[in-house]
């Protein structure tokens, strides 16, 4: 993997989706190295489907898939500021798709800059097909049936279809 400037995309990702994919993707062409945080606490108020190595297996099969040499995944569990810090990260990288993000993420923003001023947050716009896309909506549709099939990799898809049918 190259040196130089290392950012992380954290996040739940559970599961990834398209939408996650685009977002790494494009951060790998911007920035020397991108890791990948899976975040390993509850962060939302209902529990996780996938567990972190699940999540974070699901993750490495899809960016194999995407060719990307400059990304690594790794689950974490403390802070994202003190994540950040560890992996020598010059910055957090995450996606915004509408106007429904930004009110959390300029909380985020605020709070991450007071405990580490040096780590700065970079937003990256989610490209237009994919700004509806939410892990939530997709867990949703694939627990009833629904065909997800253009929202998340193949994989993620079966692994979706498998948890709704137990
Ligand atoms: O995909 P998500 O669930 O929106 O992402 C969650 C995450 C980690 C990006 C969000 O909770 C966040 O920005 N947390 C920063 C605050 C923090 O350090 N929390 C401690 C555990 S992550």
């Amino acid at each position: 993997m190259p040196d130089g400037r290392v950012v992380v995309c954290p996040g739940s990702y559970d599961p990834v989706t398209n939408g996650h994919l685009d977002i790494i993707g494009r951060a790998a062409r911007v920035f020397d190295r991108v890791i990948v945080g899976v975040v390993d606490v509850q962060v939302r108020k209902q529990a996780p489907m996938f567990e972190a190595d699940e999540r974070k297996a699901m993750l490495e099969r899809s960016l194999d898939a995407n060719g990307h040499d400059n990304v690594e995944v790794k689950v974490f569990s403390n802070l994202l500021v003190e994540f950040a810090r560890e992996n020598n990260a010059v910055a957090i990288v995450k996606g915004l798709r509408a106007i429904s993000d930004f009110e959390y993420e300029f909380e985020m923003n605020q709070l991450n800059r007071k405990l580490a001023a040096d780590i700065e947050s970079v937003y990256i716009f989610a490209s237009s097909e994919y700004s509806f896309i939410r892990s939530t909506g997709v867990k949703e549709m694939a627990t009833f049936g629904g065909d997800v099939s253009d929202l998340v990799p193949p994989h993620v898809a079966e692994a979706l279809a498998e948890r709704a049918r137990k």
